[in-house]
């Protein structure tokens, strides 16, 4: 860092905005039909607020408030904010997925920041893609970096009980249709569900990510937990555009703090919290941006024997906004101790364990302490076998009946989303409940876009005999609101030529996760036979995103990044426009 960094810091902007000649007339010109003064070109950071607001993104509906507080704290210490959008993924809305848009919106955010006189970032997020979105973006350009995650929506209740974002949805559906919940009762929670701004309240996928973007250290202390409506939002933003300018000023760049210290903290955090297993893909890809080695395995070998210390839907009671009263994210990382490189860097220039030095556990129901965890060991397992050779996921602590962790039964194959829902509550169907679903072509290639399609509900029939929860098996994601014996991200995925394509109704799979097995119990001989008769599908589309997606997307245990975004391109000006 310079001595004086004010005075002797000649900033990436400069490029566009110090120069007396034709180039340096348009630049500033142009920007000064928004009212903006000379003195906004002298040479102070240019904080680029990047912006995934967008009405059909609930979740981030808000943020044109949160950009206003973090223009607040930009101008306050001296630097030049200057807002901008990208590409938005509504969860809720978007078809086929918004998984199929992640690496779409990333490359918008990429080219966006390098292309314009941006010295450092501030990245508002929220809904599930978003985060991961813009920081994988971001990191191919690697300047200084600041997320700030809109917050979760208040508390659910219906009825004078908590209810929860996507976590009740399958639930009452399931209810509805197993005869205990009237379709009236149905249509009244709709109302009752998403009562302010913000994203999922309980620890879905948006939660986990705003979590982990706290234990990477790429946000601020309390990022994860502060209601979106809470007051202090805005005041975490306002602190972010403040420091954003500071980060410029010590060029404090995102890969000095994405290193892999900051990734092992993220998956024990992961662990801890019970966080979405949209998290592996997520920080796989992140991490595949920033030169940081990172592979399925490490999931299971740091995260597999963590305690789980929230009590929050999916697989608790509460929701985020207890989370947030009872101490917050700062709360779970300070009780696990050694387990956490407390020396990691974080944006606010001190380590993490500065930050949650101070951190307080206010409510033990909801943030429970190693020695007396909701469950001893919460970590995603990682899965090897005959029917995923690459690798396939589960939550154990989404397991509604634990005896299913392990399972042998026999297969009941569909083939596709459609197939599943056309067969699925037809009586003749021959299911029950020891037997294993299977769903082909869900994985990033087959659907395209790699859906949250493996949460299968179960069939009425089961359903009514009060059974919830059954073995499920597929090249998909979950939603992180969801739960289940719900094995993902078959690797490779049926679409290729998989195993998982291969497997044919009656044919008998074990599952046997203490000892990470998934095997489909098929002679070889039967399954080269099987394979010789496999045909690929078609491509979804000749043209386009989907073509570009198809043919370069990886697989899941690697993170379905596509294979030439991996890595930098750096932060260099590039060539005038005029
Ligand atoms: Fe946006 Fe859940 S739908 S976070």
């Amino acid at each position: 860092m310079p001595d004086d960094p004010k005075k002797k810091q000649v900033l990436r902007s400069a490029a566009w905005f110090g120069g007396q000649d034709r180039d340096g007339f348009n630049h500033r010109a142009w920007m000064r039909n928004q009212g903006l003064p000379s003195h906004v070109f002298d040479g102070r950071p240019v904080i680029g607020i990047c912006n995934t607001w967008s009405e059909l993104t609930p979740c981030n509906a808000h943020f044109r408030d949160i950009a206003e507080h973090v223009k607040r704290g930009v101008w306050e210490m001296g630097g030049f904010p200057v807002e901008f959008p990208v590409m938005s993924l509504g969860e809720t809305l978007m078809r086929p997925t918004t998984m199929l848009y992640r690496n779409l919106a990333s490359i918008d955010v990429e080219e966006t920041i390098r292309a314009n006189p941006l010295d450092g970032l501030v990245l508002l997020v929220g809904c599930d893609k978003t985060t991961p979105a813009l920081m994988m973006g971001a990191a191919s350009v690697d300047l200084p970096a600041i997320v700030v995650s809109g917050g979760p929506m208040l508390n659910g209740w219906f009825q004078g009980k908590r209810i929860g974002s996507g976590t009740a949805v399958w639930s009452m559906s399931e209810d509805v249709r197993a005869g205990k919940m009237e379709l009236a009762a149905f249509m009244e929670a709709e109302s009752c569900l998403s009562r302010s701004a913000g994203h999922c309240m309980t620890m879905g996928t948006a939660s986990t990510m705003a979590s982990m973007v706290e234990a990477l250290g790429m946000g601020l202390p309390a990022n994860a937990a502060i209601p979106a409506v809470d007051a202090r939002r805005y005041v975490l933003a306002h602190m972010a555009g403040r420091r954003a300018v500071e980060m410029v000023r010590e060029d404090l760049r995102m890969s000095k703090i994405l290193t892999r210290a900051a990734f092992e903290n993220a998956i024990r955090v992961n662990a801890a919290i019970g966080g979405s297993t949209n998290a592996i893909v997520h920080l796989l890809a992140v991490a595949g941006r920033i030169g940081v080695e990172l592979t399925l395995d490490d999931f299971d070998k740091l995260g597999h024997d963590m305690p789980l210390l929230t009590d929050l839907m999916p697989h608790g009671k509460y929701l985020m906004e207890d989370f947030y009263y009872a101490g917050g994210l700062a709360a779970v990382i300070k009780s696990l101790g050694d387990l956490i490189h407390k020396d990691a860097l974080t944006v606010n220039g001190k380590t993490l364990g500065e930050n949650i030095a101070e951190a307080q556990n206010w409510n033990e129901e909801v943030i429970r302490t190693p020695q007396a965890p909701l469950k001893e060991r919460a970590g995603i397992a990682v899965l090897r076998g005959n029917l995923c050779p690459d690798g396939a996921v589960i939550k154990p602590s989404a397991a509604m009946v634990p005896k299913l962790l392990q399972h042998r039964g026999r297969a009941v194959v569909f083939s596709s989303i459609e197939d599943f829902k056309a067969r699925i509550d037809d009586p003749a169907l021959d299911i029950d409940e020891n037997c294993v679903m299977v769903l082909q072509g869900a994985g990033p290639k087959g659907y395209p876009g790699f859906p949250e399609l493996g949460n299968l509900p179960l069939p009425k029939k089961v359903l009514k005999k009060g059974i919830t929860d059954m073995v499920r098996i597929s090249d998909a994601r979950m939603s992180g609101t969801a739960y289940g014996a719900v094995v993902l991200h078959v690797s490779p995925e049926s679409a290729v030529g998989g195993p998982l394509a291969l497997v044919k109704d009656g044919d008998m799979i074990e599952l046997d996760v203490e000892k990470r097995r998934l095997n489909l119990e098929v002679s070889e001989q039967e399954l080269a036979q099987r394979r010789a008769n496999w045909t690929p599908p078609k491509p979804h589309s000749d043209r386009g995103w989907v073509k570009l997606y198809q043919e370069h997307v990886q697989q899941a245990h690697l993170g379905c990044d596509l294979d030439f975004l991996i890595g930098k391109s750096g932060s260099a000006v590039p060539r005038p426009a005029h």
